[in-house]
């Protein structure tokens, strides 16, 4: 395929000549800046890039001298320039506590280049930005560049500085998002031809989510690996020790298990241990109380969905239900669920909330007699059946509730 590259940086400059030397795309490359460029072809690019090198010895990059040269020749036009942020926000030093989001000028103007061009030459293009940036940033500074030749699609890439070449021929998986599915047809083609890694597909939002979940992830994984470590130390237990052991639980700990939106902590010992946790924390006098935190984030976002079922009891004048009290499906077991905890914390504020669990009380009748505010605490499979009154409002945190007619149901975080 005939395929541009924009921004011929540290990421720019080995992905683009392994799309040209590796997957037969006819690239062309341009960069604001082609003095550097020209110089890392003729000086062998070494860029402590392992097999850069030998792309370059291939041959160089075809370079544009404009934008417009590079619309003129592709159809896919990836954007990978920098979206730094400003140097106190790099991690070398304490961060200001005033954080701040990246900048994007850098980007907005390559797209806006690109933008033009395909306007002037009338000619249809997929934009594929390839830049790490914020959810939002595609809509709020994007989205006005574009016009009707130009089909913007966000495709980030998951590589470490230094194996770039090899990340981007094998990653574990490429991340595409656009407005709709059809959009990235093209992209697949490109990536098609140069591995067949698993492609997943998603909106432009989810993707830039996706993009820096990835890394804080890894960074929440680093954080309690060394909260583990100033436990050991101040306990005599070894850390290596319990993160060899903790690593051999690949069903429940190291896995996508737990790892959802939704309700809950599913299991009694879950909340009681993080709560005595934080306690020992105090007492170590941790440098930063992570359990603690933890714990409070616990109660807050339970917090959060009673403000969410408050708001909707306000504006419908309905009173809340929460459904389900075990803390986990098909279960009628109670002991430190959250759907009491909400429940808790709802009447806490005064609030009037029933509380029904068809485990815990097999024999009650369902309190479907009249609408209401439903909060579903527990994700049992049978509340999926349950025919609301009409008017009601279903609030799910576990996103599989479906739509019913008549009735408002919100899964609360999901598109669909
Ligand atoms: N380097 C990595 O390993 C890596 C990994 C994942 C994501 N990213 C992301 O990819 C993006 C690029 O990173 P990088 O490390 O390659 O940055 P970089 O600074 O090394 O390269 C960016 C290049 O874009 C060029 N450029 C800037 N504005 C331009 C414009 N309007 N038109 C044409 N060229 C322009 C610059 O001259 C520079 O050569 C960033 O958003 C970064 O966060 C980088």
């Amino acid at each position: 395929m005939n395929v541009g590259w924009i921004g011929l940086g540290k990421l720019g400059a080995p992905c683009a000549m392994a799309l040209h030397h590796l997957a037969g795309h006819d690239v062309i490359g341009y960069d604001i800046d082609r003095a550097r460029v020209e110089r890392m072809f003729s000086e062998g690019g070494d860029q402590g890039e392992q097999g850069f090198a030998d792309l370059i010895d291939s041959g160089p990059l075809k370079l544009a001298h404009t934008v417009a040269e590079v619309v003129a020749h592709a159809d896919v036009v990836f954007v990978a320039v920098q979206t730094p942020h400003a140097p106190a926000y790099g991690g070398e030093a304490p961060a200001p506590y005033d954080r701040r989001d990246f900048e994007y000028g850098f980007l907005t103007q390559a797209v806006r280049d690109v933008c033009r061009a395909a306007a002037q030459q009338a000619k249809a293009i997929t934009l594929v930005v390839v830049s790490t940036a914020l959810p939002g940033t595609c809509n709020k500074h994007l989205r006005g560049l574009l016009n009707a030749h130009v089909t913007l699609v966000y495709s980030p890439l998951f590589i470490a500085m230094g194996t770039t070449i090899a990340d981007f021929l094998e990653p574990e998986f490429v991340l595409m998002g656009a407005d709709r599915p059809e959009h990235l047809t093209p992209v697949v083609e490109v990536y098609g031809q140069l591995h067949d890694r698993p492609v997943f597909k998603t909106s432009i939002e989810s993707a830039e989510l996706i993009k820096v979940a990835y890394n804080t992830v890894i960074s929440a994984k680093v954080v309690i690996g060394n909260t583990l470590m100033e436990i050991c130390e101040k306990t005599g237990a070894d850390c290596d020790q319990v993160i060899d052991a903790l690593s051999l639980a690949t069903e429940r700990v190291i896995s996508p298990k737990y790892l959802r939106g939704g309700m809950g902590d599913g299991g009694a010992c879950h909340p009681r241990d993080l709560i005595a946790m934080s306690w020992l924390a105090q007492r170590l006098e941790l440098s930063y109380d992570l359990l603690g935190q933890m714990a409070y984030a616990r109660e807050a976002q339970s917090g959060w969905l009673a403000d969410l079922a408050e708001r909707w009891a306000d504006q419908t004048g309905l009173d809340i239900y929460i459904l389900g009290e075990a803390y986990k499906p098909s279960s009628a077991l109670t002991a430190g669920s959250p759907a009491r905890l909400l429940a808790h914390q709802l009447r806490d504020r005064q609030r009037q909330v029933g509380l029904y669990d068809p485990f815990v009380e097999p024999k009650r009748h369902r309190p479907l007699d009249k609408p209401h505010v439903y909060v579903i605490g527990t994700k049992h499979p049978q509340f999926v059946d349950y025919a609301f009154p009409a008017g009601s409002v279903v609030l799910d945190p576990h996103g599989y509730m479906p739509d019913q007619t008549g009735v408002t149901v919100i899964r609360i975080g999901r598109k669909s």
